[in-house]
């Protein structure tokens, strides 16, 4: 399952922003959300860094270049960023060239108990995060009077819930499509053989596994099977043959019809193709 990290702007348990997120990743279910805790990292001091990196440093850059995009919920604090998620921030904006956030999709919501929302803070952390390379959402997602909106752990302002949720869906799309994207490398990578209605993988130009394919009135196609030969099982090759079919249908602009049973599977297990399947 897709992994998003959760960043929570205030370290206090009762936290508005804390609920406000535990509200969006309780909902999720295609997801798998995990809140990154950076309350212990250290005060980031570029001296240390060059000779002795603290561990926390090292595990938190881990963390956030292992997840595929960042969900952060944030108070606004002095018309700015909070103190303590700003030196995660720093922390992640070295080493270059490889920033842990670079390319990562990032839906920024803040929230106050002032109209506002945290509109200020929200505007600085689309600027850092864009100096990190994140592909940060453009939208200035913002939650005011959020003491009297939040109530028993949910949003009780239906206009507010609805476009928390678009927002939401369209940051999964962005992250699908960033991911679908990356996999579709494979198109390069790969040594096939595509003739309509059946795409063949190659190794040392032999087939090893292949997809039979019909093509319906649509105009999409149907996969019939994934077939892998005997002595090839057991290595990835099925998978393989699904990456390559659904990056060259995307790519063309097609879907599919996952008629047997592993395509089904595949791309239920791997969401971020559940938008090329036609059911
Ligand atoms: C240190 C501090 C600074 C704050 N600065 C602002 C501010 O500049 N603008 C604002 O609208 N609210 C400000 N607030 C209020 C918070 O945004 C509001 O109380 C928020 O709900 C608290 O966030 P939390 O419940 O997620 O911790 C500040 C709160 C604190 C503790």
């Amino acid at each position: 399952m897709v992994k998003i990290g959760v960043l929570v702007g205030s370290l206090s348990k009762r936290a508005f922003s804390l609920k406000l997120a535990q509200y969006i990743t309780y909902k999720e279910k295609n997801l798998e959300m995990l809140q990154l805790d950076y309350s212990s990292l250290p005060l980031y001091d570029p001296d240390i860094d060059l000779t002795n990196a603290p561990v926390e440093w090292v595990a938190f850059r881990r963390a956030v270049s292992k997840v595929s995009g960042l969900l952060i919920v944030m108070p606004e604090y002095n018309l700015s960023i909070p103190g303590g998620l700003k030196n995660a921030l720093d922390v992640i904006s070295v080493p270059k060239p490889d920033l842990p956030a670079q390319g990562k999709p990032v839906l920024v919501i803040t929230d106050s108990s002032g109209s506002r929302g945290g509109m200020l803070a929200n505007a600085h952390l689309h600027q850092v995060l864009q100096n990190l390379g994140a592909k940060v959402l453009p939208s200035y997602v913002t939650v005011g009077n959020v003491n009297s909106i939040l109530k028993e752990n949910r949003i009780t302002d239906d206009f507010v819930d609805q476009a928390i949720e678009d927002q939401f869906n369209q940051f999964k799309s962005v992250i699908f499509k960033n991911i679908r994207d990356q996999n579709s490398k494979i198109l390069v990578t790969e040594n096939y053989l595509y003739a309509k209605t059946h795409l063949g993988l190659l190794e040392n130009n032999k087939e090893v596994g292949w997809a039979d394919l019909t093509l319906l009135e649509n105009g999409s196609f149907q996969i019939d099977h994934v077939v892998v030969k005997p002595e090839d099982r057991g290595k990835g090759v099925a998978q393989r043959v699904m990456l390559l079919l659904l990056s060259i249908m995307e790519s063309s602009g097609l879907k599919v019809v996952p008629k047997c049973p592993f395509a089904r599977d595949f791309i239920k297990q791997h969401f971020e193709y559940e938008e090329l399947a036609i059911r």
